[in-house]
């Protein structure tokens, strides 16, 4: 079998692009591999954050990810700061990392770009990234296209590492691949940036029926379908994009024909989009809700997930410790 790794940054909030985009296929992902999915609170911390909400959004992210289905007896849930091999291993790739390549990420450099004072993690964001995965010596990492690079350079420091460490017959990283998902990238409804709680553009997986629906009615649809008359093009539609991911294909075709034929104005595409949403997702917010009225049963999941990865993480620290000829502790 093999091992998949991947990682969502604790927004506290599940919305459906994180969903359609990328959740969603880690649920299938935890039947057919050994998984680990990790909150990753040591990259949110890379930028300006509000400490005070941390610790809830970490929580309220967690109960997303189970109320979708994700299942601690199929896949590894944890909080990344609760395996403190997760650091360590940073640091020991950042003596590998060439400098060069950190500063030619072009998520680190959008990044930099907006904010007046840069923080070293930011530009260390991707070995913290590539220590995740490859504390596992994980193969596969589900993730958007936006992680290429990362992905990338991972790579890299894998074979840096095993070109100067590994030695005969001696541990090695295995070199781990992106595993890209072929759903089309929701955008926000905005229909501008990718969605993202940040910006304020997004649907909840936790929303309300009246709150989807609000949502919904103006968010935006085919930019050139001007008037009720105007046909529109569900290819470019946005709204089309997220029925893709919440309709039939049946009602795919319905919605699309009526759209292109100016049968039905967005609005009533819309109502049939939410009526489907609100169905689906009424499931994930009753597991959600029983999950956020039991919070310590939460953290106690995810204090077994963290246990359950820390036994495989140490295993690789042992080794990598050995490698790079540091001096192990011994026997007390
Ligand atoms: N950087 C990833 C993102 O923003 C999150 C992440 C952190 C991750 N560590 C990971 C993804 C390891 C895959 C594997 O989406």
């Amino acid at each position: 079998m093999a091992r998949v790794f991947s990682g969502i940054q604790p927004s506290g909030e599940l919305h459906i692009g994180n969903y359609l985009g990328a959740v969603q296929h880690w649920v299938k992902l935890q039947r057919q591999h050994d998984c680990l999915f990790c909150v990753v609170d040591l990259h949110a911390i890379t930028q300006p954050y509000e400490a005070s909400s941390l610790s809830q959004r970490t929580i309220d992210m967690a109960v997303g990810l189970y109320a979708v289905g994700l299942d601690p007896q199929h896949a590894i849930v944890f909080v990344q700061s609760h395996v403190p091999e997760h650091t360590e291993l940073n640091w020991l790739l950042n003596t590998v990392t060439p400098l060069g390549e950190l500063e030619r990420q072009t998520q680190f450099k959008d990044k930099a770009q907006r904010q007046a004072s840069v923080a070293a993690g930011l530009l260390n964001y991707p070995v913290l990234q590539a220590a995740d995965v490859l504390l596992y010596r994980a193969t596969l990492v589900p993730v958007g296209e936006d992680q290429l690079q990362h992905l990338e350079l991972m790579r890299e420091i894998a074979r840096r590492w095993n070109a100067r460490f590994t030695n005969n017959g001696g541990f090695a990283f295995p070199e781990p691949q992106a595993l890209l998902s072929t759903a089309k990238r929701v955008l926000g409804l905005d229909g501008q940036a990718k969605m993202s709680k940040s910006l304020g553009n997004t649907i909840g997986l936790l929303d309300s029926p009246e709150t989807i629906w609000e949502k919904l009615k103006p968010a935006a649809t085919d930019p050139a379908r001007v008037t009720r008359k105007d046909p529109g093009n569900p290819d470019i539609c946005n709204i089309f994009t997220i029925h893709q991911g919440f309709s039939s294909p049946e009602t795919q075709a319905r919605v699309a024909h009526n759209c292109r034929t100016a049968g039905w104005g967005c609005l009533d595409c819309k109502r049939v989009l939410a009526d489907n949403m609100i169905a689906a997702l009424a499931p994930v917010r009753e597991r959600a809700q029983a999950l956020q009225a039991e919070p310590s049963g939460v953290r106690a999941t995810l204090r077994a997930g963290a246990a359950k990865a820390r036994v495989l993480a140490r295993e690789t620290m042992t080794q990598v410790r050995r490698c790079m000829g540091l001096l192990d502790a011994g026997e007390a």
